[in-house]
């Protein structure tokens, strides 16, 4: 028997990164998953290579219609949905006085707004069905502290810590855990987005960043989507029934609440 045997999971973000390394652990755990994402011609690649357990969608978190058109085709092919992980995200930078307002209202979109109506959706089916789920939201040890290039992102990961309170008090009721995790410096394409944005405002050299940020962790490197697994599959298994409204770091020491 496998931890998420005949469970359904909803993965957004999932075409790569973490929220791959999450479907990829999932379906070795016995689930279905579904990788919802914009880029839809990756997530349909990283699906066949899942096999029959795994199912592309594009799925837009910014588009009410996007979010409920995903819902609906996860129900109609697998019956149910039991997981729910808000993945997709956004990184910006840019000192205070160079913020953008586009860059601002994209990053809340997405990292905010996405998992605020994502969460409704599910949730309402969740109800609906009476059997609870379990909601896992991408949170980020940015969300715990500010970083002085990083306003709009920080902020953005806050709110969700915040609303993994309120939604866990408020869905628990159903039988629904809502809790999330806070990564720290994961390496793969989203960090060398980030390691590009400080080279820039910090004038740094391609990939110093990286360095830098991965000999600070504690444990003595940056982290991988397979480190976070473990957390990833125990949020969303029975093991975790009485875990509510919490945001756990997973990310080699750097953060400790
Ligand atoms: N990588 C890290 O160091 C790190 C650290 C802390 C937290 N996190 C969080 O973990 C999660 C995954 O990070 P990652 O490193 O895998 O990121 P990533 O950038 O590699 O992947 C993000 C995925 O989200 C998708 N996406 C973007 N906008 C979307 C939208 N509007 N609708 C649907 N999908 C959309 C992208 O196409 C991409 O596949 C994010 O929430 C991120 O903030 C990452």
């Amino acid at each position: 028997m496998k931890r998420l045997d005949g469970k359904t999971a909803l993965i957004t973000g999932a075409a790569r990164g973490i929220g791959l390394g999450f479907a990829e652990a999932y379906v070795r755990e016995g689930a279905q998953v579904v990788l919802a994402d914009i880029d839809f011609e990756r997530a349909t690649k990283a699906a066949v290579d899942l096999g029959d357990s795994a199912l592309a969608v594009k799925m837009d978190v910014t588009q009410q219609s996007s979010i409920d058109q995903a819902i609906a085709t996860t129900v109609k092919r697998f019956g149910q949905i039991d997981i729910l992980i808000n993945n997709a995200a956004l990184f910006t930078a840019a000192p205070t006085v160079g913020i953008s307002r586009d860059d601002f209202d994209r990053v809340f979109q997405i990292n905010v707004a996405g998992v605020v109506f994502t969460t409704q959706a599910a949730a309402r089916h969740m109800i609906e069905r009476g059997a609870g789920g379990k909601i896992i939201n991408m949170a980020s040890q940015a969300g715990r502290r500010g970083e002085p290039l990083v306003a709009v992102y920080c902020a953005s990961k806050a709110a969700v810590i915040s609303l993994t309170q309120s939604f866990g008090l408020d869905l628990i009721q159903y039988g629904i855990n809502v809790n999330a995790i806070a990564p720290g410096v994961v390496d793969g394409e989203h960090w060398d987005g980030v390691d590009a944005l400080f080279a820039k405002f910090e004038n740094k050299a391609s990939g110093q960043k990286k360095r830098e940020v991965g000999q600070s962790v504690p444990f003595g490197r940056m982290g991988t989507a397979a480190d976070l697994a473990g957390m990833a599959v125990y949020l969303a298994s029975g093991e975790s029934d009485y875990v509510v409204a919490q945001t756990y770091g997973v990310d080699g020491g750097n953060w400790m609440s």
